[in-house]
């Protein structure tokens, strides 16, 4: 069976995307279900490349046990878009500048993220990384909400 593939997409890779990464990762292992996902995360500005993520998100995540202090920002690559089944944006804007420069074929790919969240008003995963310690927390119930309901939609469609 081939894997289903995941890219979670904000601007700087080191607060929504990663802590995304890390929560559907978690969900994902919890069902001893890691052999059938490829996930990762990246940025569409290049500003943290090869920094860990923000210490106030492995603060947070981990609060809820998700260890996501591992990971390692990077940009968004040209090959993403051919190799990811899901490209999925935190905000308008990411999405607006992946559509941007996305092969036209691959622009089905993006979606916006909180489209998997269940009964959530919000469309988009608000960017903490000037705000306060309550930013990261809204961020991450987002994330959670978003993740269970990815992992419902792909269970299925299979
Ligand atoms: P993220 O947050 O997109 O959720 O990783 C940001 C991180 C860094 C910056 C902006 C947003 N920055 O401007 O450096």
């Amino acid at each position: 069976m081939s894997k289903t593939k995941i890219l979670f997409v904000c601007l700087g890779n080191i607060c929504r995307s990663p802590m995304a990464e890390g929560t559907f990762r978690h969900l994902v292992e919890q069902q001893g279900w890691q052999h059938l996902f490829e996930i990762d995360s990246a940025g569409t500005g290049a500003w943290h490349v090869g920094n860990p993520p923000d210490s106030r998100a492995t603060a947070t995540a981990l609060l809820r046990g998700i260890d996501i202090s591992g990971q390692s920002a990077r940009k968004v690559r040209h090959q993403d878009f051919e190799f990811y089944d899901y490209i999925l944006a935190m905000d308008e804007e990411n999405h607006s500048n992946l559509t941007r420069i996305a092969p036209e074929q691959y622009r089905p790919k993006i979606r916006l993220f909180l489209e998997f969240a269940q009964d959530q008003a919000e469309t988009e995963v608000p960017d903490p990384y000037y705000g306060g310690e309550s930013g990261f927390e809204h961020a991450l119930d987002l994330v959670q909400a978003a993740s269970r309901g990815l992992l419902a939609e792909i269970e299925d469609r299979d």
